[in-house]
C-alpha cells in the first residue's frame, strides 16, 4: 500500500556528488569582488591566487614545506600531470576499487604502458591494504572512492621510511576526512567537491620528496605544456605561489575564496568532518531502520562520510537497476532529491552526498521521502 508523501521538504534538494552543493551562505552576491576582466598576472589577480594556496593550507594544516599548486582541468588534470610527471623511476602498485581508480589504472597501464602492479576490488569492498609494498614501491590510489562510497580507514598501511611515492586521489576526501600529510607525497583534489566550489582547477599537493623526484627525475614520455612542472631540472616554483601554468578562471578562483572562508566560519576541518559525519549518521540511522536498504561498503570502517552509496535489498524488487532509477526520478520529480542515482559504472542503487555544504536537516527532510518513493515504487511494480 503506498504511502502518504512527508509534509516536510528538504530547503536545498542537491545531494548531488559533484559538483556538490555550494554552501550554504552562497549566494552570486558574494562573488562580485572577483578580479574580472583583470590579468590573473597583475598584482590583484595574484593576490587572490596566492590567497587560494595559503588558506587552503590552513583549513587542511598542509605543512609549510609542502608546494600547493593550482592547475588545469579539475582534479583529474592535476592526478594525471602527476603520473605523467613523476612515474615510470621504480615498480609502481596501482590500486582500485571504483570507476575513478580504475581510470587511472587505464591510464598507467594502456597510456603510459608501466609494468604496474594492478591491485583491484570489487564495488563495496578494498583491496587488502597489507598487501602494498610502500616502502619500496610508487603507489597510486584514491583516498574515496566516490563511486562506492568506500575509503581508506586511514594512513597507517603507507611506511614512514618508504622511498617509493605515494600519488593519493583525494578528490571527495579533501575538507571532510583526515588525510596524514607525511604519508601522502601527491595529492589531489578539485574546488567542486567537498566545498562545492566550481570545476575547472585542481590542486596539486606536493611533498618535499616528491619535489625531489620531479628535479631527479625526467620520464621516457614526452611531456605537454599543461603538464610541465619542472624547466631546465628545477620545479617551476611560480605554480606554487600563484603563478599558474595558464590561464585560470578568476570567477572560479573568487567562489573558492568565498567558500574557503566559510569553511572557516564553520570551525575549518574540524567543523566540517563533523558536519560530515552528522550527515552520515542521518543515513546510518535509517540504514538501520529500514531493512530493505544497505551500504554498498561492506566493512563499517571503509564507508564513506562524503559519497554516501547504498543499494537496495529487498525480495520484492523484480529489476533492481530499474527500480533504483524509478525511485530517483521520483525523488527528483518531487524536487526533494537531485542527482542521487548510483554512478552511471557502478552497482544498482543511490548515492547521497554528505560533505560539509550539504544541511543536516535537508537530509533529515529527505529521509522520510526515500522512504515514501521505495513504498510507492514497490507499489507500483
Ligand atoms: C575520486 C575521483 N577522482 C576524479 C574525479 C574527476 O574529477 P574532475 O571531474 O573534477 O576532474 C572524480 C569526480 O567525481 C572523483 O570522484
Amino acid at each position: 500500500m503506498a504511502i502518504e508523501a512527508p509534509a516536510t521538504r528538504p530547503v536545498n534538494p542537491r545531494f548531488s556528488s559533484g559538483p556538490c552543493a555550494k554552501p550554504p551562505v552562497f549566494t552570486l552576491e558574494k562573488l562580485s569582488d572577483a578580479a574580472l576582466g583583470r590579468s590573473h598576472r597583475a598584482a590583484v589577480g595574484k593576490e587572490k591566487l596566492k590567497a587560494a594556496i595559503e588558506t587552503t593550507r590552513d583549513v587542511l594544516g598542509i605543512p609549510a614545506d609542502y608546494k600547493i599548486g593550482i592547475v588545469p582541468a579539475s582534479d583529474t588534470g592535476a592526478m594525471e600531470m602527476a603520473m605523467w610527471s613523476l612515474l615510470g623511476a621504480r615498480k609502481v602498485e596501482m590500486l582500485a576499487w571504483e570507476s575513478f581508480g580504475s581510470g587511472w589504472v587505464t591510464d598507467v597501464v594502456k597510456q603510459l604502458k608501466l609494468d604496474a602492479e594492478v591491485k583491484l576490488a570489487d564495488y563495496g569492498e578494498i583491496v587488502d591494504l597489507a598487501t602494498v609494498d610502500t616502502k619500496n614501491n610508487d603507489v597510486v590510489f584514491t583516498w574515496n572512492g566516490t563511486t562506492s562510497g568506500v575509503r581508506v580507514p586511514n594512513g597507517d598501511w603507507i611506511a614512514e621510511d618508504r622511498e617509493g611515492l605515494t600519488l593519493c586521489d583525494a578528490t571527495s576526501a579533501a575538507f571532510a576526512m583526515d588525510l596524514p600529510w607525511d604519508k601522502l607525497d601527491v595529492t589531489t583534489f578539485s574546488w567542486q567537491k567537498v566545498l562545492g566550489g566550481e570545476a575547472a582547477h585542481g590542486m596539486l599537493i606536493l611533498s618535499p620528496r616528491a619535489v625531489e623526484r620531479l628535479e631527479s627525475y625526467t620520464p621516457a614520455w614526452p611531456l605537454p605544456k599543461i603538464f610541465r612542472l619542472t624547466k631546465g631540472g628545477k620545479l617551476i616554483d611560480g605554480i606554487f605561489s600563484g603563478a599558474t601554468i595558464n590561464t585560470p578562471s578568476m570567477l572560479a578562483v573568487e567562489d573558492y575564496l568565498v567558500a574557503l572562508d566559510w569553511a572557516q566560519s564553520v570551525g575549518g576541518l574540524v567543523g566540517l568532518k563533523a558536519r560530515a559525519d552528522a550527515n552520515t549518521a542521518v543515513i546510518a540511522d535509517f540504514v538501520d531502520a529500514h531493512d530493505w536498504i544497505d551500504f554498498l561498503a561492506v566493512d563499517p570502517a571503509t564507508r564513506s562520510n562524503t559519497s554516501v552509496c547504498l543499494k537496495f535489498s529487498d525480495d520484492r524488487i523484480a529489476e533492481g537497476a530499474a527500480f533504483a532509477k524509478a525511485v530517483a526520478k521520483r525523488l527528483e520529480a518531487e524536487g526533494v532529491a537531485l542527482d542521487i542515482g548510483a554512478y552511471r559504472d557502478a552497482p544498482s542503487g543511490l548515492r547521497i552526498w554528505c560533505g560539509g555544504t550539504v544541511e543536516t536537516a535537508d537530509l533529515e527532510a529527505m529521509m522520510p521521502w526515500l522512504n515514501w518513493a521505495f513504498e510507492a515504487e514497490i507499489a507500483a511494480q
